[in-house]
């Protein structure tokens, strides 16, 4: 890591066009400095700028891509009224060590006569996110894999919230040779428990207070597990308190922590509790380790 460039003063620079960005990184390395790359979809909080500051940790140049990724969403979900706040983006950046905001446009990104997709397995098909929003990784694994291409990064950071994300978008940089280091931060949370997330804005003053059920119920799991209760039991019990707080629930499941598979019992290798589900219109997700 080149040191250097500490003292000079930092510019953030948006970028939105390919040639720019590739202008960009060959100043950068040319300079023999190294680049982390953040990918969101903006509507940023204390949970994007956590990787953004572990992100300037880790390399002499922070890219953040803020794009909101059509091909992840299905016809019957948020894209349309999916947050976009750039300008307060752009200003929560600028206290950060943000080098460059890449905020392609989708004619960029698809451009007319687009048809490549990248369509992961293996976690990506393990019976949790993906058997709710069947189309959701393919749209994540293609513009993580256009991401990764078009930015070059020695690293790129990917928060726990998305767990089973995260896992896919790691075996992916694995299986395509891809050259950048996949990073995980931990999830950041609110006082009362509730992990951040751009679509928390969504909830209701009392859909809100009820949102921390997720968090307590996930942490209760994993006490009673570790404690040596039986996985089955402790699932019932929570999947139970989930639903009678007035949530519909998608998923409460014990997966091993690595591959994603069903666990038999509490004996077999680290273990990840994982949940999904709906208050009133609002789909969250939320996990944690034994
Ligand atoms: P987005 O939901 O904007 O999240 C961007 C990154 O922030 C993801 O790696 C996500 O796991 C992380 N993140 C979100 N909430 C967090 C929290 N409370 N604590 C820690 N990290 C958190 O995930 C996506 O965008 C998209 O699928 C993307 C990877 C950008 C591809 O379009």
């Amino acid at each position: 890591m080149n040191t250097n460039h500490k003292s000079q003063k930092r510019q953030l620079r948006v970028l939105t066009a390919i040639p720019k960005l590739k202008r960009a990184i060959a100043e950068i390395r040319a300079r023999g400095e190294t680049i982390a790359l953040v990918p969101t979809m903006g509507a940023l909080h204390e949970g994007h700028l956590s990787l953004v500051r572990l992100a300037a940790k880790r390399a002499d140049r922070v890219i953040v891509s803020i794009f909101v990724n059509p091909t992840q969403f299905a016809p019957h979900e948020d894209l349309n009224t999916y947050p976009r706040t750039f300008a307060a983006d752009q200003a929560a950046l600028e206290e950060t060590a943000t080098d460059i905001i890449w905020a392609p446009s989708v004619a960029t990104m698809y451009p007319e006569g687009f048809a490549t997709r990248v369509v992961p397995e293996g976690a990506a098909t393990v019976g949790l996110e993906d058997k709710f929003r069947p189309h959701f990784f393919a749209g994540v694994a293609t513009v993580v894999a256009k991401l990764l291409i078009q930015c070059e990064p020695d690293v790129a950071l990917f928060g726990e919230k998305d767990y089973q994300q995260l896992k896919v978008v790691t075996q992916l940089a694995r299986d395509l040779s891809l050259p950048t280091k996949i990073v995980a931060g931990p999830i950041i949370r609110e006082p009362d428990g509730l992990a951040l997330s751009s679509r928390n804005r969504y909830l209701s003053p009392p859909e809100r207070a009820t949102a921390p059920v997720l968090h307590r119920v996930l942490k209760e799991c994993a006490a009673a597990i570790a404690a040596g209760k039986p996985l089955g039991s402790a699932l019932r019990h929570g999947r139970e308190t989930i639903t009678k707080t007035g949530f519909a629930l998608d998923y409460l499941e014990a997966r091993d922590a690595e591959t994603l598979v069903p666990v038999g019992t509490s004996s077999s290798g680290k273990i990840r509790l994982l949940v999904a589900a709906r208050i009133g219109t609002t789909r969250l997700i939320d996990n944690v380790g034994v």
